[in-house]
C-alpha cells in the first residue's frame, strides 16, 4: 500500500523560522553548483521553474543571475516569506507537486532541492512526478533534484535534537527514523508567548538504487548523479544526491 502523503499542515509554523533555522546553508554557493548543471542541457536555458521553492532562497539566486524563474509550493506560509523577497515579485503560485498545472513545454530547466523529493512517500508519486515534468519541460531540458541518503540520516538525524530560542518565539526539534518503513520523522515544538505548537515533517528515505530504477522507469534519461556537492560518484557513504535527468530531444 502506498503511503499517505504530505499534508498542508507541514511548513505552517516552521515558515516563520526556517529561514533562521537554516541559516548555515549557504543558498548562494548551492545555486551557483546548479547552475553549472545547465551546461548538459541540450539548449539553452533561460525559463527554471522551482515546484518546492519554500522560502524562495534558491530562486533569488537564479533570478540575481539572469534567469527566468517561477516558483510553486504547497504551503502558503512558505509562500508568504518568499512574495516579501522584491526579486520574487508576481513569480510564485501556490501548488501541490503531485497536481501540477502547467503547460506543456513551458520550460528549460526544473528543479526541486533540498529534500523537497522526499516529501513524496510512494513509487507511484515519484512517477507521476517524471511524467509531468516531462510534460513541462522543452526536449533537452533537465530536471535536476536531491535527496538526502539513508547514510546520511543514520549518521545524523535518527535520534537528533536541536533547540533555538529568539525574541519572538522558540522551538525544539526531534528526529526519528523507522528503517522498516523508511520514513524519516521531524517532531518540531514550538513556543510562542502562551502557546505551544505541534507540528510533524514526515519524509521517505529513497534508496539510490530505487530511485535509479524509478527514472529507468520513466520518459526522462539519467544525465548524471552526483555526491555531496561535488562532482564526486555516489558512493555508500554519500549523504546527498542530486540526480540530472534531461528530457530527450525527441
Ligand atoms: C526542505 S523544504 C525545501 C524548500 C526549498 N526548496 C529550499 O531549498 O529551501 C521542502 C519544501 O517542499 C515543500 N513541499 C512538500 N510537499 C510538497 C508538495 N506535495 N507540493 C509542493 N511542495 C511541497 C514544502 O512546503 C517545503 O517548502
Amino acid at each position: 500500500m502506498e503511503n499517505s502523503s504530505p499534508g498542508q499542515k507541514e511548513y505552517l509554523w516552521v515558515a516563520r523560522f526556517y529561514d533562521r533555522m537554516m541559516r548555515h546553508v549557504n543558498y548562494g554557493v548551492w545555486t551557483k553548483y546548479v547552475i553549472r548543471m545547465f551546461d548538459l542541457a541540450g539548449r539553452t536555458v533561460r525559463d527554471v521553474v522551482d515546484l518546492s521553492c519554500g522560502t524562495g532562497k534558491h530562486m533569488h539566486h537564479l533570478v540575481k543571475a539572469g534567469f527566468h524563474c517561477w516558483g510553486a509550493d504547497l504551503s502558503g506560509a512558505m509562500l508568504r516569506v518568499a512574495a516579501e523577497r522584491p526579486t520574487l515579485k508576481n513569480r510564485l503560485w501556490r501548488q501541490d507537486v503531485r497536481r501540477p498545472a502547467l503547460r506543456e513545454n513551458c520550460c528549460d530547466v526544473v528543479i526541486m532541492l533540498f529534500d523537497s523529493v522526499n516529501y513524496l512517500r510512494s513509487e507511484g508519486e515519484v512517477q507521476r512526478l517524471f511524467d509531468d515534468v516531462t510534460r513541462m519541460l522543452r526536449p533537452g531540458g533537465l530536471f535536476i533534484f536531491d535527496t538526502v541518503t539513508e547514510y546520511m540520516i543514520r549518521l545524523r538525524m535518527t535520534e537528533y535534537y536541536e533547540t533555538e530560542t529568539w525574541d519572538d518565539l522558540a522551538y525544539e526539534r526531534r528526529s526519528a527514523y523507522d528503517e522498516k518503513t523508511r520514513l524519516q520523522y521531524n517532531y518540531f515544538t514550538i513556543m510562542r508567548g502562551h502557546r505551544v505548537i505541534q507540528e510533524t515533517h514526515c519524509q521517505r528515505i529513497w534508496d539510490h538504487g530505487e530511485m535509479i530504477a524509478l527514472i529507468e522507469k520513466s520518459p526522462l534519461s539519467l544525465l548524471d548523479a552526483r555526491a555531496d556537492f561535488k562532482n564526486k560518484r555516489v558512493r555508500p557513504r554519500s549523504e546527498r544526491i542530486h540526480y540530472i535527468l534531461t528530457k530527450p530531444k525527441r
